[in-house]
């Protein structure tokens, strides 16, 4: 099976996060709200959330990307912390699903198409070696 992976960036700060009431930044909150909206989601068993520190767009928190071998890029910026994350999920199942990436504009939830930052070719990689980079970008 595919490698499907949505990197979150841990470390992306935003003013929708109050850190006076919490330690964590906005990317922390992000990446937790995701873990656990994964964990009870069926159809994101074929995506693994993966924390890293920076994604290179640090003014526009929060961040992530999605990739996996052989599929398009998708880096997404501006997302917010909380609100953000149901998009981001039902976008998960479209990305998985859909062959090369391609999920069709019009298909996108609101976040997905607001979010864009980039979109990257896809890679030529073997699953196996995509699974050992990955392995090498944990925080
Ligand atoms: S700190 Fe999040 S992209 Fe740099």
């Amino acid at each position: 099976m595919t490698q499907h992976t949505l990197f979150v960036c841990i470390l992306c700060c935003s003013s929708e996060i109050d850190q006076q009431q919490t330690t964590s930044n906005a990317g922390q909150v992000l990446f937790e709200h995701l873990s656990q909206s994964f964990a009870s989601s069926d159809s994101c068993e074929a995506i693994r959330l993966h924390p890293v520190r920076c994604l290179g767009a640090c003014s526009h928190a929060c961040v992530v990307a999605f990739a996996a071998p052989n599929k398009l890029v998708f880096i997404l910026s501006k997302l917010s912390a909380t609100h953000s994350v149901p998009d981001l999920l039902q976008f998960s199942g479209q990305y998985v699903a859909c062959s090369g990436g391609k999920v069709p504009f019009q298909e996108r939830p609101d976040a997905i198409k607001k979010g864009i930052h980039a979109v990257l070719p896809p890679l030529p990689i073997e699953p196996k070696r995509w699974a050992l980079q990955c392995e090498h970008l944990s925080p």
